[in-house]
């Protein structure tokens, strides 16, 4: 795995298509694969993961629990096989943990170490060393473990000693499904009983794979409890499609009056669908084909045929279910015919970068009117949008966001810094290729 720093920087060249067509898969879902790796480390026996994600987020949550001493090997055909013995079996790791840009990793990780009776470190990128730490330190200190982190438990590297940990009530301000899967991964490690309440539900993968591991979890309205000291029995699972990759198809199509598209094997999970919902208030068709469940996570075919789109309002208690998404809904909404207003989305100004200020910069470059609030996009739609050179800023969701506009703009469009992508999207340039050939993207170094 490389270091962002230590990436060359490459660029799209993208040129506009009035074609989107085609039946396509996209990769394993992120924050699936994160969980299906711990939980597999965590529990006793064999787990068989088909689908995961080989992304550099993931692939660095491998290598992380690899240095703790679980047992992971991978097949050719992309199947990942952890023969857990317990997190009493994982051991001191021997140097610091860079989990490089994955905030998840981070924060998940710290709810598992939080747990164990030894001394770890872990750090990331500069973007991650950046990022809200204390959401985490805070209810794991107060179950039990010792942890420093910069200014005051701010910001990585965190170090860590656990032991033994109570189990808590907490209450956490922000919806954040990192938070709270924290908590619970040192609760299932705890005396007693875990309570996690939110004050808007977030995605609820780590609750569900708790329950097919064997744990006892439940929720009642926005509080999910777990009992501690459980035994967890290793699973076989089939990750889903990425909900969230899928966005960037989902809003290339949506917005294109010649499209019909299908991507099969998407997760549906209520909890992560706040992008349909969004698109279909702005007029959007999109159909739900196959709908099953698989290891207790939903999922389906999405098939969407291009429409006229309007603008829309999206308020806070949608914002945790497209949270990912709000860099693709942006597109959307510049395509869209009138105003669309999306409130409540403060948690945007700390992910990989602040996804208002990038989306409100770059998207203006594009002649694009946005306007960022303290925790708000107000975006104009339904001009015709320019070519010109934008920058992804690192940011992987920003480097896709940025290409899907530039299927619609009428010069090419140039999205600088788009190495990024391998963190959530390996082979998203070849499938978007695929799907609206007339774009013609190509990748190039760029010469510095
Ligand atoms: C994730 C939760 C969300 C999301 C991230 C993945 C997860 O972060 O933005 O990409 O897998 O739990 P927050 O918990 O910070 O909202």
């Amino acid at each position: 795995m490389m270091n962002p720093g230590e990436r060359s920087v490459r660029s799209w060249l993208l040129h506009p298509t009035e074609k989107i067509a085609g039946a396509i898969r996209v990769p394993g879902d992120k924050s699936i694969s994160h969980r299906s790796v711990i939980l597999g480390a965590m529990a006793h026996g064999l787990t068989e993961i088909h689908g995961f994600l080989q992304g550099e987020d993931c692939l660095g949550t491998l290598h992380v629990l690899r240095a703790l001493g679980a047992e992971i090997t991978e097949s050719g055909q992309g199947c990942i096989r952890v023969l857990g013995r317990g997190p009493e079996a994982l051991c001191e790791p021997d140097t610091i943990l860079d989990v490089g840009n994955s905030g998840t990793t981070l924060r998940l990780l710290a709810g598992l170490l939080a747990g164990r009776p030894f001394f770890s470190v872990l750090t990331g990128d500069a973007s991650l060393r950046r990022r809200p730490m204390r959401r985490v330190v805070d209810p794991l200190t107060a179950m039990g473990a010792t942890i420093f982190g910069r200014a005051g438990g701010q910001y990585p590297p965190l170090a860590i000693h656990g032991g033994e940990l109570r189990g808590i009530a907490w209450t956490t301000p922000v919806a954040s499904a990192q938070v709270k899967s924290a908590i619970l991964l040192a609760g299932v490690q705890a005396t007693g009983e875990t309570h996690v309440t939110e004050p808007i539900l977030s995605r609820d993968h780590t609750e569900r794979m708790l329950r097919a591991f064997g744990l006892l979890t439940r929720r009642r309205g926005r509080t999910v409890s777990v009992s501690g000291r459980g035994r967890m029995q290793g699973i076989r699972m089939v990750v889903p499609g990425d909900i969230s990759s899928a966005a960037f198809f989902l809003v290339a199509a949506a917005a294109c009056s010649d499209a019909d598209i299908l991507i099969q094997d998407v997760g549906v999970n209520p909890t992560r669908t706040g992008i349909l919902e969004a698109l279909r208030r702005m007029g959007a068709s999109i159909t739900e084909e196959r709908v099953r469940a698989e290891g207790g996570e939903p999922v389906a075919d999405l098939r969407v045929r291009g429409a006229r789109l309007h603008g829309t309002t999206i308020e806070a208690e949608l914002i945790p279910r497209l949270i990912d998404e709000v860099p693709a809904l942006a597109i959307a909404a510049a395509l869209a015919e009138g105003e669309t207003l999306i409130s409540g989305a403060a948690e945007l100004r700390v992910k990989e970068v602040d996804r208002l200020a990038a989306l409100a910069g770059e998207l203006g470059k594009l002649g694009i009117s946005v306007a960022a609030g303290q925790d708000s996009l107000r975006i104009l739609g339904g001009r015709r949008l320019c070519g010109g050179v934008v920058q992804s800023r690192g940011d992987h969701r920003m480097a896709m966001a940025l290409a899907i506009a530039a299927l619609f703009a009428q010069g090419e469009v140039r999205v600088e810094d788009v190495a990024c992508v391998d963190t959530s999207f390996p082979g998203f340039a070849r499938l978007l290729a695929e799907v609206a050939p007339g774009c013609g993207i190509r990748e190039i170094e760029d010469a510095n």
